[in-house]
């Protein structure tokens, strides 16, 4: 079964969606398989790896037939259709051939309300008993269908139900952050927020009409896997400016004193020997990026991911060419060291 890892923070415009598609690139150049799914109605993911300059060139993917995206993946179970939900035809990604794309839909969003009643009910009214399983049972079977090693969730930036089922139907979430005042704010609301959701997801997990319904409600314990901490500037000696630390370690901080008791007392760690098996201390981040500069626009531009892009892409030459490149590389080094985090805790769990 794939392992499904959640990019989750509530607060907006942290890197979830550009992590996903640079984490997800260099997973996949890894020889995994893996699959991008775009769960927030802004579509920026899809936007990002179909090169979608606007809104109308959705219109191609939308009109196309069978079933190409979220929103149609799951209308038979939340437009009550007489027909079961099958799996997603993903999209290819030019130049990497171990990864897809299950794309977005700004219909989704539609579906909230109705996924939060039924939360809410918890089965108690049929109709609704098959909405909380029928979102894990479509990347399940679109998983098994490309038979992906890994999935990995772009979320919006919201507390809603959405998410809610997103995060707590996953195997593992990240947290990606940015190093400012908002984000350690951010970290109080995650500590309080979990401990609902997880009872929720625990309940939910033992409700007969759930574990019973058409698309059964998955019995998953989702594990915190890290932080993320991206965009900050740095100095001449490649480390963090003065007041880049300052909300890195505040940011730590939280997390240590405040979200990592919470997690714990939730069960949403794994033992502490998992986490240092893989390498990885869990209340630092697990990725540490600092601002792209002139990458993420060529990055966009070209629909490839900021460590691997070509010289003729870089659109440089000589001496600027080789502080790029060199650049380059430093991301590369990263998110390969990330990938290979994540990949052995995943396959030690
Ligand atoms: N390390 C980085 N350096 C520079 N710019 C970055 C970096 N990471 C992300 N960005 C830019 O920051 C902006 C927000 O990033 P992104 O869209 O990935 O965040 P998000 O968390 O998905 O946002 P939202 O909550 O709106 O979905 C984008 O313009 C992106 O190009
Ligand atoms: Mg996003």
């Amino acid at each position: 079964m794939a392992t499904q890892i959640a990019l989750f923070n509530h607060k907006g415009g942290v890197s979830k969606t550009t992590t996903a598609f640079n984490l997800g690139w260099m997973i996949a150049s890894k020889g995994k398989k893996v699959i991008l799914i775009d769960c927030d109605p802004q579509c920026n993911l899809t936007g990002m790896v179909l090169g979608f300059k606007d809104s109308d060139e959705f219109e191609a993917i939308y009109q196309a037939e069978g079933v190409r995206n979220i929103r149609d993946g799951l209308a038979p179970a939340f437009e009550s259709r007489p027909a079961p939900i099958e799996a997603v035809t993903c999209e290819e990604i030019d130049g990497q051939p171990n990864m897809l794309l299950l794309p977005g839909h700004i219909g989704l969003a539609e579906y909230e309300v109705t996924l939060g009643i039924a939360q809410a009910l918890s089965g108690s009214l049929v109709t609704l008993q098959n909405l909380p399983g029928s979102i894990f049972h479509l990347f399940d079977i679109t998983a098994k269908k490309y038979d992906a090693d890994y999935i990995l969730i772009d979320m919006s930036p919201s507390l809603g139900p959405i998410n809610q089922n997103l995060l707590m139907t996953s195997d593992f979430f990240l947290v990606p952050m940015a190093p400012d005042y908002f984000s350690v704010m951010a970290t109080d609301s995650l500590a309080i927020i979990f401990p609902k959701w997880r009872a929720w997801s625990e309940q939910a997990k033992s409700n007969p009409l759930l574990k019973n319904a058409i698309y059964p409600f998955p019995a998953k314990s989702p594990k915190f896997m890290g932080t993320i901490v991206q965009k900050y500037r740095i100095r001449a000696a490649k480390t963090p400016s003065a007041a880049f630390q300052k909300w890195i370690n505040e940011i730590e901080d939280g997390v240590k004193n405040k979200l990592i008791p919470v997690l714990k007392k939730n069960d949403m760690l794994l033992p502490d020997a998992n986490y240092t098996n893989a390498n990885i201390t869990i209340s630092e981040p697990i990725i540490q990026m600092s601002d792209f500069n002139s990458l993420i626009a060529l990055s966009q531009k070209h629909n490839a991911p900021v460590f691997a892009l070509t010289d003729a892409q870089l659109e440089s030459t000589g001496i600027v060419l080789e502080r790029t490149k060199k650049s380059m590389r430093q991301f590369a080094k990263l998110y390969s060291d990330g990938a290979d985090k994540i990949i052995h805790l995943t396959e030690n769990a």
